[in-house]
């Protein structure tokens, strides 16, 4: 990996993946998505791994797409390319995804925090969808994702004027978790993830699976789906031992069997 850094044992069953272009600040370029679409991967088929983080640093989260590789492409060079295409796996993982953010989050930056599951910003972390000041528009979710989060009248700025938002701010639209000290922004999402990695890997994998399902599909659907999945918990070791340490009035032991 060129432009990430990926540590499996971070903290327990925590694993981090940091983006590593600091001078482009994070900009993220073909190679470092694919990078990540390979890392998200491979994580999540990895048992020791609960929850993943990813990170850039102190001054950037990512300041977006790499404009210097995709300012001389034709149409058919980007569709051809399908950059965005790599994007899918960060969906499709299913394990909780939290981006620690600090600094800029612009563009396809915000973009992907977003598509993260949860967001953790540092007291400096800034968040725009920028696109329209280069002649273009988000590609990568942004007029949907930003729309849900803030509402029409909010993301329509956003989008059509390039402006930043505060970390304060984003919290106030219910865009990210939380706002802390930069010198304690990591950490903060390391505590995060390790209260959800505590939990049943299974239980939480199938509740983020049908939190994210209310996006796409009506109410009866998406409580079709809820229950389907509450069901299915009854069959894992998991929901056995998360009842009888209840009852027993002990701490439970989930194992993700
Ligand atoms: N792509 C490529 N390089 C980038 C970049 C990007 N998105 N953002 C920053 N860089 C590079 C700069 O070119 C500069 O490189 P050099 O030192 O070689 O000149 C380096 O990172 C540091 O950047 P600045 O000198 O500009 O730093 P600054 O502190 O003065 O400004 C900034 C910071 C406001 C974030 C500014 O860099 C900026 O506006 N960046 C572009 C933000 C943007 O437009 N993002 C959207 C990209 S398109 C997109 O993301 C499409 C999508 O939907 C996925």
């Amino acid at each position: 990996m060129e432009f990430i850094k990926v540590n499996k044992a971070y903290a327990k069953h925590i694993a981090l993946i940091q983006l590593n272009r600091p001078k482009e600040l994070n900009a993220l370029n073909l190679q470092l998505m694919g990078e990540i679409r390979d890392c998200l991967k491979e994580l999540d088929q990895d048992d020791e791994v609960r929850v993943i983080i990813i990170s850039g640093d102190e001054r950037a989260f990512a300041a977006g797409a790499d404009i210097k590789q995709m300012a001389g492409k034709s149409t058919i060079d980007m569709w051809k390319v399908d950059q965005f295409s790599t994007w899918d796996q960060i969906n499709k993982t299913r394990k909780p995804i939290i981006a620690a953010v600090s600094g800029f989050a612009l563009g396809g930056g915000c973009e992907l925090a977003m598509t993260c599951d949860m967001i953790v910003a540092s007291e400096t972390a800034q968040f725009g969808q920028p696109e329209i000041k280069i002649g273009v528009m988000p590609g990568a979710g942004g007029t949907q994702r930003l729309t849900k989060a803030l509402g029409k009248a909010k993301a329509m700025e956003l989008v059509l004027t390039g402006k930043f938002i505060s970390a304060e701010e984003a919290l106030g639209y219910g865009l990210i978790n939380k706002v802390v000290p930069v010198e304690v922004y990591l950490k903060e999402a390391v505590s995060l993830a390790s209260e959800i990695a505590a939990m049943s890997p299974i239980a939480v994998q199938m509740a983020k699976e049908a939190v994210k399902r209310s996006f796409e599909v009506p109410l009866e659907e998406g409580l079709h789906f809820e229950r389907k999945n509450f069901y299915m918990l009854f069959s894992s070791e998991d929901q056995k031992e998360g009842m009888n340490a209840f009852v027993e009035k002990r701490k439970p032991d989930f194992k993700g069997k």
